[in-house]
């Protein structure tokens, strides 16, 4: 049987599994259309994000919602989450234990939302899911296929805002993220 959404907030919530929870203000689950065809999974909350208790809401989030807008979608047709739910100290990266005692929950949200397309924001995510060979300057732009969900690794929106030059290869991402949803809904 599978977990509830009321439950599995409630157990997010609860979670002191790893020391994330003391350091930080709020626990940061996800948000988004909870039958969502595509999702996106980031690193882990940010000072805003920590603030707000919800996902990609700073400067990267800006970024991230206009980039949905560009492939011509809103916000709340996706799901949006993150590796880790709660803040790391100072945005370090998150210690491969964190991600751990945190991936049963990303994998619950991933049974309930059932998406078939799931961008990987960065090396983060891309780790967490696609396993620790994972290199994003080497593996994005190229779909993996796993049990009938399309993987799409992308770069972070951080990184884009760090770098520009980034937004070009990111944008090519984006625009297969559009042509997959167009082939899978048969258009
Ligand atoms: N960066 C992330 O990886 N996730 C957020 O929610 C915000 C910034």
């Amino acid at each position: 049987m599978t977990i509830s959404w009321a439950e599995l907030i409630e157990h997010i919530s609860a979670c002191q599994a790893c020391g994330l929870r003391a350091g930080c203000h709020r626990v940061v689950p996800g948000e988004g259309d909870p039958n969502a065809r595509l999702m996106f999974i980031g690193e882990g909350p940010g000072a805003d994000e920590d603030r707000l208790g919800r996902p990609f809401v700073g400067r990267a989030g800006e970024l991230l919602t206009k980039m949905i807008h560009s492939i011509g979608m809103e916000r709340t047709n996706t799901y949006i989450c993150n590796v880790v739910k709660c803040r790391p100290p100072h945005n370090r990266t998150p210690l491969p234990e964190e991600m751990d005692a945190c991936k049963g929950f990303l994998r619950a949200q991933v049974a309930l939302v059932r998406p078939k397309i799931i961008v990987l924001l960065g090396s983060t995510a891309g780790k967490a899911v696609l396993g620790d060979q994972f290199r994003v300057t080497r593996d994005r732009g190229r779909w993996v296929e796993k049990k009938g969900v399309w993987f799409m690794p992308t770069y972070h929106p951080s990184a884009l805002l760090r770098d520009e030059t980034l937004k070009r290869p990111a944008w090519e991402d984006f625009k297969a993220v559009r042509e997959k949803i167009r082939e899978l809904s048969g258009e």
